[in-house]
C-alpha cells in the first residue's frame, strides 16, 4: 500500500515560508495532480515527497509511514523531472537501467528489467540507441524507462512534458495515462498545463502561494470552484468575473444587477448572500452565447477581438454599458472587428462569489 499523507507540512527557506501548513491524503493508486500559478509551491512540495529537500514541520507518510527523516533511495518513489537527466554516452538500456547498476544488481536482471520498461513505454526497438539519436518524446520515455525499472510504490512527475512540442505532449499524456492504469502505482503529478490536469487527474490540488486553495476530482473544480481564486485559474479561457450588486436572496436564487447587465436570478447558488452587498458574477466563457438582439438580460457590446481556433471561436466583446467579457463560442466565426453583438447566458450555469471569498 503506498498512499501519501502530508499532515500540516511547512517549508521555510531561512525565514522565507513557502509552504505554509499543507494537509492533502492521496490514496494507493491514484493519480493526483498539483496545479497553480508560477512559484506556489508545486516543486518543493514534489521536492519534499521525494525527499530532495527537508520538512521543516509536520508529518509526511508513505504508506503508513512516517518518512520526515527517510532516505529519498528508502522511500519506495522514482522522480521524473522535467529535464530528463539521461546519460550521452550510454545507451537508452544502460541508461534505462542506470538505478539498478548503482544499486549492483546482476546484467540478467538489468537486461530483463530494461526490457520489461521498454516494452511499456513501446521502444523496444530503441534499446540499444545513443540518447542524441532520439527525438525528445523519446527522451522523456527513458526517463520515464528509469523510474519504472525502480519499481516505485509511488511516482513523482515535475511538468515532464513541458519540454515536448503540442503534437508529442499529447501522445506522451496518453502513455502516461496508459502507464497510470497498467502500474495501478500512485503517481504524484506538477503541470502547467489544464489538459493534463484535467485529463490525467483522479484528484486535482490547486495550491496558490504555499496553501492550498482546494482538492477534488476535475469536474468537481470546473463546476462548484470553492472560491474566485480556483474559479478563475481552472478552465481555458478563464471565467469571467463581473462586479455585481446584490438585489434580493430568496429560496429559489439571488437577484444581481450591474451596471452592464439587467436584473437577472440566479437559482442554486450556494452560499448566502445579503440584499444590497457586493458579489461577483462568474460566467465561463463557454456558457455565452450569441443571443437574439432583443434578448432580455442579454450582454450587448462591440466584438473587440476574435481569435479563430477552428473547433471554437473565442471572442472579446467590449460591453457598451463598461467592462469587458470573453465568449468562447462554438465552431468558427468569422465575426468583424467592431460589430455588435449580444451575448446571452443561462444563469443556471453562473457562479456567484461573495467579495471576502477570494
Ligand atoms: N532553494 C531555495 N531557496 C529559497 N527559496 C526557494 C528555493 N527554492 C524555491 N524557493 C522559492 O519557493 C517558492 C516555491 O518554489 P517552487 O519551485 O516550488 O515553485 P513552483 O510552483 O514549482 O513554480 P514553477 O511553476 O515556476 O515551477 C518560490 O517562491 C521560490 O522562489
Ligand atoms: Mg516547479
Amino acid at each position: 500500500m503506498a498512499d501519501v499523507s502530508l499532515k500540516q507540512v511547512r517549508k521555510s527557506y531561512g525565514n522565507v515560508e513557502v509552504i505554509k501548513g499543507v494537509d492533502i491524503e492521496i490514496e494507493d493508486g491514484e493519480f493526483v495532480v498539483f496545479v497553480g500559478p508560477s512559484g506556489c509551491g508545486k516543486s518543493t512540495l514534489l521536492r519534499m515527497i521525494a525527499g530532495l529537500e527537508d520538512i521543516t514541520s509536520g508529518t509526511l507518510e508513505i504508506g503508513g509511514r512516517v518518512v520526515n527523516d527517510v532516505q529519498p533511495k528508502d522511500r519506495g518513489i522514482a522522480m521524473v523531472f522535467q529535464t530528463y537527466a539521461i546519460f550521452p554516452h550510454m545507451s537508452v538500456r544502460e541508461n534505462v537501467a542506470f538505478g539498478l547498476t548503482i544499486a549492483g544488481a546482476s546484467k540478467e536482471e538489468k537486461d530483463r528489467k530494461a526490457l520489461e520498461a521498454a516494452r511499456i513505454l513501446q521502444m523496444e526497438h530503441l534499446l540499444d540507441r545513443r540518447p542524441s539519436q532520439l527525438s525528445g518524446g523519446q527522451r522523456q520515455r527513458v526517463a520515464i524507462g528509469r523510474a519504472i525499472v525502480r519499481d516505485p510504490e509511488v511516482f513523482l512527475f515535475d511538468e515532464p512534458l513541458s519540454n515536448l512540442d503540442a503534437a508529442l505532449r499529447m501522445d506522451m499524456r496518453m502513455e502516461i495515462g496508459k502507464l497510470h492504469k497498467h502500474l495501478s502505482a500512485t503517481m504524484v503529478y506538477v503541470t502547467h498545463d489544464q489538459v493534463e490536469a484535467m485529463t490525467l487527474a483522479d484528484k486535482i490540488v490547486v495550491l496558490r502561494d504555499g496553501i492550498v486553495q482546494q482538492i477534488g476530482a476535475p469536474m468537481d473544480l470546473y463546476h462548484n470552484p470553492a472560491n474566485l481564486f480556483v474559479a478563475g485559474f481552472i478552465g481555458s479561457p478563464a471565467m469571467n468575473f463581473m462586479d455585481v450588486e446584490v438585489l434580493d436572496q430568496s429560496a429559489d436564487g439571488v437577484t444581481v444587477k450591474a451596471p452592464a447587465l439587467d436584473p437577472v436570478k440566479l437559482p442554486g447558488v450556494g452560499e448566502a448572500f445579503t440584499a444590497n452587498s457586493k458579489a461577483k458574477l462568474g460566467i465561463r466563457p463557454q456558457y455565452l452565447s450569441v443571443a437574439p438582439d432583443t434578448h432580455a438580460g442579454a450582454l450587448h457590446g462591440k466584438v473587440a477581438l476574435v481569435e479563430r481556433l477552428g473547433t471554437e471561436t473565442v471572442v472579446n466583446v467590449e460591453l457598451t454599458r463598461g467592462g469587458r467579457i470573453v465568449a468562447a463560442l462554438a465552431e468558427d466565426r468569422p465575426l468583424e472587428l467592431g460589430t455588435d453583438i449580444a451575448l446571452g447566458f443561462d444563469p443556471g450555469q453562473a457562479h456567484l462569489f461573495n467579495e471576502t471569498n477570494t
